[in-house]
């Protein structure tokens, strides 16, 4: 049976969130963005170890706020400036013995354990790399420096990547080792997948979750809110009519 890892970033100011507090400590339905993640990870039956990265100077905070999350008891590290710097500590501290690694933006709480089990699975059937992604609603078009369109990709072709994002461990861990010794370019990859795609691993694709968004802006915690009370009034059978709007 294979072992599986879990690495969350969770040390990003959420300055854009404009909260005053770290992104990841901020409530949902009165829970912290974080413990929505880890109790989404925390679904995976194989999941053995947790590594969180946080904001430097709130470990004895964020320890407090994890009693109450089942599965493996979290190790904490302090975040790096960025998030690949994050990324990168917590795979330090993943005992060498795990074999599948997740790694899953704390400031996305609204994952299903279906998605975790579908990124999972897919890693454990021999991908070495997996990504959920989610079609794009939104024609995209390119702008150069003065805002003029240079390009139109086809939308057919376009994903949102979202996590958790899985690996093969070994292949994660180079893709940091290489990360380390040669940094991205500014505009350079953001995600780990884009990190491991340096080294020539192809990149596998599972289908994402809209529920799954990263909570980026206050509009963002908005819509999460919404879509976290229609879930718990479902389960409670209180649901209105799918069509009542
Ligand atoms: O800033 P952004 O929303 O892209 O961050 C994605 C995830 O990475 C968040 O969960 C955030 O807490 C984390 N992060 C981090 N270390 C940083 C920046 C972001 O762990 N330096």
């Amino acid at each position: 049976v294979l072992s599986v890892g879990a690495v969350v970033p969770a040390a990003g100011t959420g300055e854009r969130l404009g909260a005053g507090m770290p992104k990841a400590l901020m409530p949902l339905g009165g829970v912290p963005l974080l413990v929505h993640a880890l109790r989404a990870l925390a679904t995976c039956s194989r999941l053995e170890h947790v590594v969180i990265a946080v904001p430097p100077g709130t470990q004895s905070q964020v320890r407090a706020l994890l009693t109450d999350v089942d599965g493996p008891i979290p190790l904490l590290v302090d975040g790096g400036a960025t998030r690949a710097d994050s990324v990168a500590r917590c795979l330090e501290l993943l005992p060498a013995d795990v074999d599948v690694v997740l790694v899953h933006d704390a400031a996305r709480p609204l994952v299903s354990r279906a998605l975790v089990d579908r990124v999972v699975d897919a890693v454990a059937a021999g991908a070495e790399a997996v990504v959920p992604a989610v079609p794009v609603p939104d024609t995209i078009r390119q702008v150069d420096a003065a805002g003029l369109v240079i390009g139109t990709p086809s939308r057919d072709s376009l994903r949102a990547v979202q996590t958790p994002q899985g690996f093969a461990a070994t292949v994660v861990r180079q893709a940091y080792r290489q990360y380390l010794s040669s940094p991205v370019p500014a505009d350079g990859p953001t995600d780990d997948a884009g990190l491991v795609e340096r080294l020539g691993v192809k990149i596998h694709v599972v289908d994402g979750e809209r529920t799954a968004f990263k909570v980026t802006t206050p509009m963002d915690l908005l819509l999460a809110e919404a879509v976290l009370s229609r879930s718990r009034s479902r389960s409670r059978g209180t649901e209105l009519p799918a069509d009542s709007g």
